[in-house]
């Protein structure tokens, strides 16, 4: 039963028999987007009869490439996915948010905005999935927004991204969250700069959530538009769109989840070791950041660590790689991005060694079956590849993956080809 429809019903309301697509076993529903309508009726059901006042969305995103280099000021050039969170909110003056997950039925997070805090080890008085919604609310007020304890919402959340894949699940949920606040309130200051919101929704990750992470999936999730990749320098937060040419050159983007689940947030976790790597590097480098390292070899000379060599060689030559794959683009050999996107593979495998075996796999087999080049996408440590794939190829290459798989007696993975879809909107 779809997820939406199980709320309804456990709301006690009838619904629709389920589709085709509902009774699918994988995780991402075969549906493109999550109905706007069915959410504003579910929210109206869960919130006895009260309206939403809009339905907002925010999509997950892949990194086509440019890993670990936004927090090193680098540049990045993530595509938004058509699948992604949706948020049908009320806005209140009763000074309580509640919100509900149709993927969560029968948990509700409450909070009043103006009690939000941060405790002196970093977290935020929310947890769960809840503080993705509270981060934003805390986040709003410290920039100054709905000063006043009356400011309220009611929020109804549905996902067709999977959780712990690398496809940005939780900046999808705070992007669509803080638009749907920031139209809801009309927050005149925030509404159409898409660079302010995402600094704000990183603000509620790193503070709130305390998930250390760069700018890169708030950008996207806003900033991105169908058709296009995203090109961002994230020192100076500059972008421009690169179109994706994928139909033109008869060649699709798979994405592959490994179903191996990759975390950001737990203290001692991988993605923020690394980090505090390179923050290591740079100093003893004596720059601002790894995006300053202008002599690679000069820096590697003087690093007498291997780890921080290995560390500064795939950010700093991945930086490259960004600026490879635009100007590939642009001129019209999107194919030849595939040797670039293996070589990215390479790096993070064996400098920067943030990928796993279930990744590594699924890149060697989907290139051994006709891909031009694969690679992990997002924070590694598990979570998702993508690979540039022939169209007459397709079927072979997730044949080939799968297969490789199951001879290791891992769970198959779960395969969905993505196009670039657009960034966060309202969609009701
Ligand atoms: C996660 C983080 C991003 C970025 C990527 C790696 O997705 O949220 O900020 O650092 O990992 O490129």
């Amino acid at each position: 039963m779809r997820p939406i429809r199980r709320l309804l019903s456990m709301l006690g309301r009838r619904s629709a028999p389920p589709s085709a697509a509902a009774t699918t076993p994988q995780r991402w529903r075969v549906s493109p987007s999550v109905d706007a309508d069915e959410l504003a009726a579910a929210f109206t059901a869960a919130y006895e009869g009260l309206a939403p006042d809009g339905v907002w969305r925010a999509p997950g995103r892949v990194n086509l490439m440019g890993e670990h280099t936004d927090y090193n000021e680098g540049l990045v050039l993530p595509l938004a996915l058509p699948w992604g969170v949706s948020a049908a909110l009320a806005r209140t003056d009763d000074g309580v948010v509640e919100a509900r997950s149709v993927q969560r039925p029968g948990e509700t997070v409450r909070f009043h905005p103006h009690e939000l805090a941060v405790t002196p080890d970093g977290r935020g008085s929310v947890g769960g999935w809840g503080a993705y919604v509270a981060g934003v609310f805390w986040a709003l007020r410290e920039a100054g927004h709905l000063a006043g304890p009356s400011a309220g919402a009611r929020l109804l959340l549905d996902s067709d991204l999977p959780v712990g894949a690398a496809l940005s699940s939780s900046a999808a949920l705070e992007c669509a969250t803080l638009l749907a606040v920031v139209d809801a309130f009309g927050l005149a200051d925030l509404a159409g700069d898409p660079v302010a919101m995402a600094r704000l929704a990183r603000r509620a990750e790193n503070d709130f959530v305390g998930a250390p992470t760069g700018i890169m999936d708030q950008s996207a999730s806003l900033r991105c538009s169908a058709g296009h990749a995203f090109f961002l320098d994230c020192r100076s937060e500059g972008g421009r769109e690169i179109p994706l040419a994928l139909e033109e050159h008869d060649l699709r983007l798979l994405v592959i989840d490994t179903r191996v689940q990759h975390a950001l947030a737990a203290s001692g976790s991988g993605y923020a070791a690394r980090r505090a790597e390179c923050e290591r590097a740079a100093r003893l480098l004596g720059v601002a950041a790894l995006r300053d390292v202008e002599d690679l070899p000069g820096a590697l000379r003087s690093l007498r660590d291997p780890v921080l060599r290995g560390r500064v060689q795939h950010v700093v030559t991945e930086i490259h790689r960004v600026n490879a794959t635009v100007g590939l683009l642009r001129s019209g050999h999107l194919p030849e991005v595939g040797r670039v996107l293996t070589a990215s593979h390479l790096s993070m495998r064996d400098q920067f060694e943030i990928s796993c075996p279930e990744l590594d796999t699924a890149v060697e087999a989907a290139c051994a079956a006709g891909a031009r080049g694969a690679r992990m996408t997002g924070g590694g440590f598990g979570g998702s590849a993508i690979a540039l794939v022939p169209r007459d190829r397709l079927a072979d290459v997730r044949a080939r993956v799968a297969k490789a798989f199951v001879e290791k007696g891992w769970r198959e993975p779960e395969f969905r080809v993505a196009v670039a879809a657009q960034g966060a909107h309202r969609v009701r």
